[in-house]
């Protein structure tokens, strides 16, 4: 099964996906993940994407695409189910997906959308802090129960270099002017299924998780 996670920056894509992961079982690929480990073990890709990156931009399209497909296809061979959070962002990627899944004889079965107004965004992204080891938190909404220490390995808590208010606007310049069109895209495919991100974490998971089960084939 494959299924998208999609939305603007900070509409609880990682969240969300930890939990999916965890009910469903599926292989997480997180494109932002993906970069930033990239960038952490100083490889000639993480130098060439993190000025996009910390500028709030989308990178190029062909890079991208490439190490992502690799990953998906490599998961389909082994017949595993695959969660993907924060690619496809252009209809360039999206079209690329799509034609690489035919190609293994699969193909997007949901399109999970997170419906979050620009207005919560900026609070969501400036309040988030994360572990080292990826876990996500809030210093509101979901915040740890000592205030800096991940709750499952005691480790500091960080902020992303991203996460300041003036990157997140162009993060958000760029969803609006390269991703949000997929949204029709995959409406008209049939496959999307909207949820509204503004509620409580656990009812979004809730109705994420029932809409997986609905799709599940
Ligand atoms: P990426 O890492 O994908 O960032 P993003 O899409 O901007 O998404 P975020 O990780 O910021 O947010 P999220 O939706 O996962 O929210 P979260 O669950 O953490 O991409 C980073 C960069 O990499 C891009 O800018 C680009 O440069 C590059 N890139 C990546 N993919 C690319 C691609 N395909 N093409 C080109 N470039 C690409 O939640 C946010 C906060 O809100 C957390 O603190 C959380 O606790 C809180 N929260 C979550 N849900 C709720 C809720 N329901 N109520 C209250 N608070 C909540």
């Amino acid at each position: 099964m494959n299924v998208i996670l999609f939305g603007p920056p900070g509409a609880g894509k990682g969240t969300q996906a930890e939990r999916l992961v965890s009910t469903f079982g599926f292989e997480h690929l997180s494109s932002g993940d993906v970069l930033r480990a990239e960038r952490k073990s100083g490889t000639a890709l993480g130098a060439k994407v993190a000025g996009y990156m910390d500028s709030g931009a989308l990178v190029p399209d062909d890079i991208i695409i490439e190490v992502i497909l690799a990953r998906v296809l490599k998961a389909s061979a082994e017949k595993r189910s695959v969660l993907l959070d924060g690619f496809p962002r252009t209809l360039v990627q999206a079209r690329k997906l799509d034609e690489a899944l035919a190609k293994a004889g699969t193909a997007v079965d949901v399109v999970l959308s997170l419906v979050v107004p620009d207005g919560l965004i900026v609070e969501r992204i400036t309040g988030r802090r994360i572990s080292p080891s990826g876990k996500v938190y809030h210093v509101k909404y979901n915040p740890p129960k000592v205030p800096g220490v991940c709750d499952e390995t005691g480790e500091k808590l960080v902020q992303r270099p991203d996460d300041t208010e003036a990157v997140v606007k162009q993060r958000l310049d760029a969803y609006h002017a390269q991703t949000e069109v997929l949204e029709s895209y995959y409406c008209a495919k049939g496959v999307l299924k909207q949820v509204d991100g503004t509620q409580d974490i656990e009812v979004v998971a809730r109705q994420m998780s029932d809409l997986v089960r609905a799709f599940a084939r």
